[in-house]
């Protein structure tokens, strides 16, 4: 039996859950954008149903998945370029999911690291659906055959697991159905760290506003986060290697590689030896010129909520259409009954 051929899809996603971080932007949304022309077709989602596995307040969640979506329109991600959607409107994700419950094991749940952090001393407690998170991942994916999955480093045992999935499904019913997805993991932002604590991942949650730039943020609080930002007494080095030991130097470096589009190499080949007196107000001039057009046109389209809302509908029935057809496949595929 001859392979079939997949052509080039990418598919990616965001949880409406609190604002939008620099982590997201440079780990995900800039890469979504530059992966936007010939070469694939994009298809780019809120995943809103992922963001209910913790409890999150309705109206909160609606105005949430808005600005996500007001997120991706203002860093350029076309409309009509790709398709962008909420994942709820296409309820053929959920039904997927749910054949991969069937499909993935406990035990390859159990390995699932971010589910460990989350739940951390209380998994009698968290929602079943915080556990099962992963295999509805892999249905997010593998309902539009997706071959490639840009993502930030934290997200790779979750692509991983996706292509268990599609591998045991395969084999299991005797097909060539879903591809083996690569997950597309590089350049120097794919773990951008806390400006507060070099060693932990900047995320939505934390004590400290600080530690973090949200993509609304203003110019001044721009600024003033990177001007703030945890440093060590040290120059720059004379190379990367230098950075090794170095959590909040590395990554105020990658930072700035990340949004001038470079290596870190080139970053330092450029600053080394310069001391953070000089290196500090180069990043804040630079993140306040790449980031704050997009949080002033993210304010603006969250002033038309309806727009958002068109939108996101626009791109659901563009969604259905590639889904509909390799869910009823996979319905058949094992033994669905269809009248
Ligand atoms: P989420 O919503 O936590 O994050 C969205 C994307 O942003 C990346 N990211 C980061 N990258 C670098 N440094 C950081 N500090 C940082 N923080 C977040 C994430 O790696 C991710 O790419 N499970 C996913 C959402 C999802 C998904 C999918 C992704 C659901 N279905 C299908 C891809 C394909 C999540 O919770 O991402």
């Amino acid at each position: 039996m001859t392979k079939p051929v997949f052509a080039p899809r990418v598919f990616s996603g965001i949880k409406p859950s609190g604002g939008l971080t620099l982590g997201n932007y440079l780990g995900a949304i800039k890469r979504f954008v530059d992966m936007q022309g010939p070469k694939f077709e994009t298809i780019y989602c809120v995943v809103d149903l992922h963001a209910i596995t913790v409890w999150q307040d309705p109206a909160e969640l609606r105005t949430a998945t808005r600005e996500v979506a007001a997120g991706y329109l203002a860093s350029g991600i076309d409309p009509e370029r790709s398709i962008l959607f909420n994942q709820s409107q296409v309820h053929e994700h959920a039904e997927l999911g749910w054949l991969f419950n069937c499909v993935a094991r406990v035990g390859w749940m159990n390995r699932m690291t971010q589910f460990k952090d989350k739940a951390g001393e209380n998994a009698e407690g968290v929602s079943l659906g915080l556990y099962a998170y992963p295999s509805l991942m892999a249905a997010d994916i593998l309902l539009y055959h997706a071959t490639h999955v840009p993502v930030g480093e934290d997200q790779k045992q979750h692509v991983e697991l996706t292509r268990d999935i599609a591998a045991k499904f395969n084999h299991d019913y005797k097909v060539d159905f879903f591809p083996m997805t690569t997950p597309v993991i590089e350049g120097p932002a794919m773990r951008i760290m806390n400006l507060r604590d070099g060693t932990k991942k900047m995320s939505k949650s934390g004590e400290s506003d600080m530690e973090r730039i949200n993509m609304t943020d203003d110019a001044d609080l721009i600024a003033k986060k990177f001007k703030k930002a945890k440093t060590d007494p040290e120059p720059l080095p004379e190379t990367v290697e230098g950075l090794a030991a170095r959590p909040e130097a590395k990554n105020l470096v990658d930072i700035y590689a990340a949004l001038n589009d470079q290596t870190a190499e080139q970053v330092i080949t450029e600053y080394a030896g310069a001391g953070w007196g000089r290196f500090k107000p180069a990043l804040a001039d630079l993140a306040v010129e790449k980031l704050a057009p997009i949080s002033t046109e993210m304010k603006r389209l969250m002033d038309d909520p309806a727009e958002i809302d068109r939108t996101l509908g626009r791109g659901a029935d563009r969604a259905r259409e590639i889904a509909q057809p390799i869910l009823r496949q996979a319905y058949d595929i094992v033994g669905m009954l269809r009248s």
